[in-house]
């Protein structure tokens, strides 16, 4: 559920109409809908209740700081994959003990800025890392909290591009050589062992997948207490799916993935932790665009608009689908017709839908893309010059522009010449 809904024939977002927002910001741009945030937010904070837990948000999703903060102020914990969005959240407001640190590649710049700062755990993905952790650690006098994220090989039954969870993946350690890396871990100075830490990728919509890792997740827990390791957290990652068409998809609620949590892992008394990104933000956003123009093809219509590539990457990345709509409420019963929903930019890869059925659209008409609110904005460019585009945050009646647009002096004024020039 969302807070996207058309009323008095215009797509609002909660009170406010979208056609205002464009003419007050210009399009393309992003809008996302506090109340829709906090709900998602509040659904696994609430699939968790009863257990001691602390939903971490995977603020690669959509990591605008007023998310972050309307998030933080619900508790939220964030997942943060680099010494930037380390910054980004304590900028937020967010403390370093609700901040996990994951990635497979931190630098030991990463490390210390978070040692330094206060960090609540590191999830550390390789030995060459552990032994980095160590050294940093050691050498600033404080001892790193870490969990260990194995890597179960369990098939996510995701796109190949966001599956984390098999052995072929880059990410974790193999969990068949869990035991001797958290030998090793545990004899390391700079380190204090204190979970397990799993993923197995995104746009997951089957809890069997999950229910296989936690499984696996569970035993490990077990087998590691029996060699003398506290392991009192577990950190299950994110990737619950979110459905992306209004018609046919139905992935498992937070409820049902809570639940399958406490039926996995619940004997074990730990405390745990998540990871959602695009369920808390997916459907709290939407991309709005302007139809630049409607050219005739061969056999086909393209419907021209001004966004792009370089603003919604998942179609021409993952084949992602997204619903379009029509600002403007179709007459009910409105004949529909083909269209190939493309961008300016200069590549056939920029095409966002092809023979998407709609209703007739003609120029300066405005369209949304649904489910844009994770990995939408964060994934943008500027290819082709094209500026980033504002980020638009709406409260009930109040919206606020959250990142602006830049100039383009801003944009050109970035590059500077060398001397010889
Ligand atoms: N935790 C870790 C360690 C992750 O790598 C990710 C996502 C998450 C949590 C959050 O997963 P979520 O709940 O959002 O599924 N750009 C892609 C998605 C990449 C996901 C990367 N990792 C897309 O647009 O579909």
């Amino acid at each position: 559920m969302d807070h996207f809904l058309y009323r008095d024939g215009v797509l609002h977002a909660e009170n406010v109409p979208l056609t205002e927002i464009a003419r007050a910001v210009g399009t393309p741009f992003y809008c996302y809908s506090t109340a829709t945030l906090v709900r998602h937010f509040r659904l696994f904070d609430e699939a968790l209740a009863g257990t001691e837990h602390l939903v971490c948000y995977a603020m690669k999703a959509a990591s605008n700081q007023a998310i972050l903060r309307t998030l933080a102020g619900l508790g939220a914990g964030m997942d943060v994959v680099s010494g930037g969005e380390y910054l980004r959240a304590r900028a937020a407001g967010v403390p370093g003990e609700r901040i996990v640190f994951s990635g497979v590649g931190k630098t030991r710049d990463e490390m210390r800025l978070a040692l330094e700062g206060g960090i609540r755990q590191f999830n550390v993905e390789s030995e060459p890392e552990m032994r980095a952790l160590s050294e940093e650690a050691v050498s600033l006098g404080v001892v790193a909290p870490i969990t260990v994220r194995v890597n179960p090989d369990v098939d996510a039954k995701t796109h190949a591009k966001i599956a984390t969870g098999k052995s072929e993946n880059k990410f974790g350690i193999p969990i068949s050589r869990a035991r001797a890396v958290y030998a090793e871990a545990a004899a390391l100075p700079g380190l204090e062992v204190i979970g397990i830490d799993v993923h197995i990728g995104s746009q997951l919509t089957e809890l069997e997948p999950f229910r296989q890792a936690y499984q696996k997740v569970a035993d490990l827990t077990e087998k590691l207490r029996a060699e003398g390791h506290d392991i009192r957290r577990l950190d299950l990652g994110g990737g619950l799916g979110i459905p992306y068409t209004r018609s046919n998809e139905a992935p498992p609620l937070p409820t049902e993935y809570g639940a399958l949590i406490r039926e996995t892992l619940g004997h074990l008394g730990c405390e745990i932790e998540i990871e959602p990104g695009r369920l808390v933000a997916g459907n709290a956003g939407i991309l709005v665009s302007k139809v630049i123009y409607v050219k005739e093809g061969e056999g086909r219509d393209f419907l021209i608009l001004d966004a792009a590539m370089n603003d919604l990457i998942r179609p021409a990345m993952y084949d992602a689908h997204h619903d379009i709509i029509p600002v403007v409420e179709p007459a009910p019963g409105v004949e529909q017709s083909a269209y190939d929903v493309v961008g300016p930019v200069c590549e056939s890869g920029d095409t966002f839908a092809k023979g998407r059925m709609l209703p007739p659209l003609r120029e300066d008409d405005l369209v949304a893309f649904r489910s844009a609110g994770a990995y939408g904005a964060v994934m943008s460019s500027e290819y082709n010059t094209r500026p980033l585009i504002p980020e638009v945050l709406v409260n009930g009646r109040d919206f606020a522009v959250i990142r602006a647009r830049p100039t383009f002096d801003e944009m050109i004024n970035r590059d500077t010449i060398p001397e010889w020039l």
